[in-house]
């Protein structure tokens, strides 16, 4: 994918507050700290366009940023924090749930595990929710660069059995550190596109 532009749009927390553009949207899900707003910033060559943090639960809010004035990348606020209170969980839960429920143009959600890690409960219950509402649920497994390479296919064997994907479901290893696996995810969003039917240029940049 040739990134051209990347820019921030909006933190939402309601719908009302979500772009209007209508351009189509490609979201984000998972545990805090796996690493979904990284995982942005690689795919697009931007250091800082989503805010990271070795702080769990940096990002709260539905943050929309808008690629080659094409589509949305939508980075979903992360679960699992256990420092949070009950009120902001089951505030989580609203923004997210109005957010899947609702959005028209949102188009494939990815869901994000960390590599070294068995699925948690509410990865299972993320990933579920996600095939509920329509979505393939394309399952990137982060942080490829901290696991021994030897434990590879062990761990991605444990997280496609725990999460129980099908076959065809698809699972890519990716590190944001090293950008292993960033080819390999553009496709697979790039696929979407084009089952969608949207007409989304899809380039490659030249690899020097
Ligand atoms: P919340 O906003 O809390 O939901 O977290 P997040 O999922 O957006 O995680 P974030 O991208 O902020 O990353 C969390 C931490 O993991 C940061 O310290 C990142 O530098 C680190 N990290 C993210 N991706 C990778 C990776 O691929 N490899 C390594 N080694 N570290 C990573
Ligand atoms: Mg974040």
């Amino acid at each position: 994918m040739k990134i051209k532009s990347s820019e921030f749009i909006i933190s939402a927390v309601k719908q009302s507050q979500y772009p209007t553009d209508g351009l189509p949207e490609i979201a984000l899900a998972g545990r805090s700290n796996v690493g979904k707003s990284s995982l942005i910033n690689m795919l697009v060559n931007r250091k800082k366009l989503a805010r990271t943090s070795s702080a769990p639960g940096k990002t709260q809010t539905i943050n929309f940023y808008k690629i080659n004035n094409e589509f949305h990348l939508v980075d979903l606020p992360g679960y699992g924090f256990a420092k949070v209170s009950k009120k902001n969980k089951e505030e989580w839960g609203r923004i997210i749930e109005e957010y899947l429920t609702s959005r028209e143009n949102l188009i494939e959600v990815l869901q994000l595990v960390d590599i070294r890690h068995k699925p948690t409960q509410q990865d299972k219950q993320m990933y579920n929710w996600i095939k509920y509402f329509g979505y393939k649920g394309i399952v990137v497994a982060t942080k490829l660069d901290k696991l021994k390479r030897s434990q590879r296919q062990k761990n991605i064997n444990t997280i496609r059995k725990e999460l129980e994907m099908n076959q065809d479901d698809i699972l890519v290893p990716i590190s944001s550190m090293n950008r292993e696996g960033k080819e390999v995810l553009w496709e697979a969003i790039c696929k979407v596109f084009i089952e969608k039917g949207l007409n989304i240029t899809i380039e490659e940049a030249a690899e020097i």
